[in-house]
């Protein structure tokens, strides 16, 4: 063997050598690392087993809150006649209407348009409740009432973190997003348009200044939160504890049954607001008898939201291109059942309403606004 044939076979060796400790060094590295991995991977495993279990059972413990509105009216022609449209809408976004009617339901019975609008209220579905005035008005405990819905005998079918929406019986709601607190991220209410209009006097009993100014026309808060902001302990609530209740914010001889335009401006602008300016003051109260409450409390800012509104309804031949998208109600005419108006309510009906699903409805609307104008009427 020559010199270099055994240099060449010892180099051979040696890099068979180096090549085999490298090529075992490598397995020894990768099995660590599979090993390691596997180690890993069985925590990740269980990890995320479990983690899964505790998903479903999260889950399971979310209870979808009922959600429901409340709209109040006294029987007039005037108020009555849009209600179903509203019930409608409400019921659409997945929320179950609330009607209190202020008035005698036996008497009801026999005037033709609180009839029509009582029966195709039940028809859809919306809980109807009867109470009565004796020392106010009938519009004025048909506006104040909304704010003891969660008083009222029937919220005791209700849990406390069900949802409760004060709402205006003439504004028919495109979204429920504008309306709703947000129960898994802490929230408890919910004030719409809570920048949209000036500082209101806070009632009479209470003393003399200005609170910020919520609208009533949606202010949401869960049952038992709505209990803590107006300082209800009973379920028992009828026109009589609503009336009484007044008198304590408001002074005993602010509102009489007959309240007319022999009051002063002042006072009957007072008297128009009386809600707002209680609901505001106690939600004010609210927050100033502790931070969290204001922390759990979403404020819509930024104005005043776009509407539909009476005071610039769109033609018929515009209705149909309005992008309920952009807008965040609307805010219905006057009237909407007399001939004229009716031509330019009907257009936002087929909007709203759109759709085969809704074809029955179209009919049944269209049948209720006929009979309601068969008799007694314009
Ligand atoms: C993974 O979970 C099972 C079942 O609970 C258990 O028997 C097993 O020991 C766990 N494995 C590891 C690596 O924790
Ligand atoms: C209820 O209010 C109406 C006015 O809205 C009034 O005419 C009527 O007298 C009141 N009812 C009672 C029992 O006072």
């Amino acid at each position: 063997m020559s010199y270099e044939t055994r240099r060449s076979r010892i180099n051979l060796f040696l890099i068979c050598f180096v090549g085999c400790a490298v090529v075992f060094h490598l397995i020894r590295i990768s099995t660590n690392v599979s090993s390691k991995r596997v180690n890993l991977l069985i925590p990740t495993f269980n990890t995320s087993y479990s983690g899964i279990s505790k998903t479903l059972i999260y889950k399971e413990s979310i209870r979808r809150p009922r959600i429901a509105s409340i709209l109040t009216v006294s029987p007039s022609k005037r108020y009555l006649f849009v209600l179903p449209f509203v019930v409608a809408a409400w019921q659409k976004l997945g929320v179950e209407p609330i009607v209190i009617v202020v008035g005698d339901p036996d008497k009801l019975q026999k005037q033709h348009q609180a009839k029509l609008t009582i029966e195709i209220l039940i028809e859809l579905g919306a809980q109807v409740h009867f109470i009565q005035n004796e020392t106010t008005t009938a519009p004025t405990l048909s506006q104040t009432s909304r704010l003891f819905a969660a008083a009222m005998p029937f919220s005791k079918d209700f849990s406390a973190d069900d949802i409760f929406i004060t709402t205006d019986a003439d504004m028919i709601p495109f979204h429920l997003k504008n309306h709703i607190p947000n129960l898994l991220a802490a929230q408890k209410a919910y004030l719409y348009n809570a920048d949209c209009i000036s500082p209101i006097a806070v009632p009479p009993a209470r003393g003399h200044h200005k609170v910020p100014q919520y609208p009533m026309s949606t202010i949401a808060a869960t049952v038992s939160t709505w209990r803590e902001i107006m300082g209800f302990s009973s379920t028992d609530f009828d026109g009589t504890s609503i009336e009484s209740y007044l008198k304590v914010e408001f002074g005993q001889d602010f509102f009489h049954p007959n309240d007319g335009d022999k009051r002063k401006l002042v006072q009957h602008g007072l008297i128009w607001y009386a809600d707002q300016s209680l609901v505001s003051y106690k939600i004010h109260e609210w927050f100033k008898s502790n931070p969290d409450n204001r922390a759990a409390t979403t404020l819509t800012r930024g104005g005043c939201y776009p509407r539909i509104d009476r005071i610039k309804w769109p033609n018929p031949k515009d209705m149909p291109k309005q992008n309920l998208n952009l807008l965040g109600d609307a805010h219905v005419l006057e009237d909407g059942f007399i001939n004229d108006q009716w031509e330019r309510f009907r257009p936002l009906i087929d909007l709203v309403f759109k759709g085969d699903q809704y074809a029955l409805l179209r009919e049944r609307f269209d049948q209720y606004r006929s009979d309601y104008i068969a008799q007694d009427c314009c």
